[in-house]
């Protein structure tokens, strides 16, 4: 071989050598780390919506503290550029407390909750496929699964009852960014905010037979999680 040409592929191949396509179409990328759901839980006031007392406003409002988990990310690059995505995770679990009602036996911790939001996105990823740092951005649905509402053992002392609070379904919009460690791992660290409204109520027939408190829980979380992801 010609030593010029020699040295031209050899420069060829390393230029190349680097070039890893990154995100290519028909790519499935799973990302799995901790992720943390940080509930806004701004709320309306708590009102008593059922029984002889219904329509008293007691105030106050709902709070929920926040939870990690495991979270996972299954998606599929439709193109070079634009993917689905399924966010999935381990149970969230989080405490409901009330403030500030007029009812001091209401107030304090009301119970706990699990959720489960499994949320399908569109993500679009703007950089060149060959590039090793993707940042992205997305948008989607939510349904949040809220279940085994349980009260605290001072709520119940209180008497109260039957704490249950809705399922809610709503937008969700992400940012993130994978970072390809080799051909097949990157490193990955995403936001998300979601729009999760629920309405929770719980009952109280030691105040009155009947009675049924009701307070719209705006959860609206903001979501982070760093991880690992793996591309096939
Ligand atoms: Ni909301």
């Amino acid at each position: 071989m010609h030593k010029s040409l020699l040295s031209a592929s050899l420069f060829a191949l390393a230029l190349a050598a680097p070039l890893a396509h990154a995100h290519d179409a028909g790519d499935i990328i799973v990302r799995a780390g901790a992720i943390t759901v940080n509930p806004k839980a701004d709320s309306s006031s708590v009102k008593v919506d059922q029984g002889p007392l219904a329509g008293a406003n007691l105030g106050g409002k709902a709070t929920m503290n926040s939870d990690t988990q495991l979270g996972l990310n299954f998606a599929y690059m439709v193109t070079n550029n634009w993917g689905i995505e399924l966010l999935a995770a381990t149970p969230f679990e989080h405490d409901v407390k009330l403030k500030d009602t007029s009812l001091s036996a209401a107030n304090g911790k009301l119970g706990t909750l699990k959720h489960l939001p499994p949320t399908l996105s569109v993500v679009y990823y703007p950089l060149d496929h060959k590039s090793v740092f993707q940042p992205y951005v997305g948008a989607g649905i939510n349904y949040t699964w809220i279940y085994d509402e349980q009260l605290s053992s001072e709520a119940q002392s209180n008497g109260f009852s039957n704490f249950k609070a809705d399922n809610s379904w709503g937008m969700a919009f992400q940012v993130g960014a994978d970072y390809m460690i080799t051909d097949n791992i990157m490193l990955n660290a995403q936001v998300r905010y979601i729009d999760i409204d629920t309405t929770a109520t719980v009952e109280n027939n030691a105040v009155a037979p009947g009675t049924r408190a009701k307070v719209d829980v705006n959860v609206d979380p903001f979501i982070y999680m760093v991880g690992l992801g793996y591309k096939f």
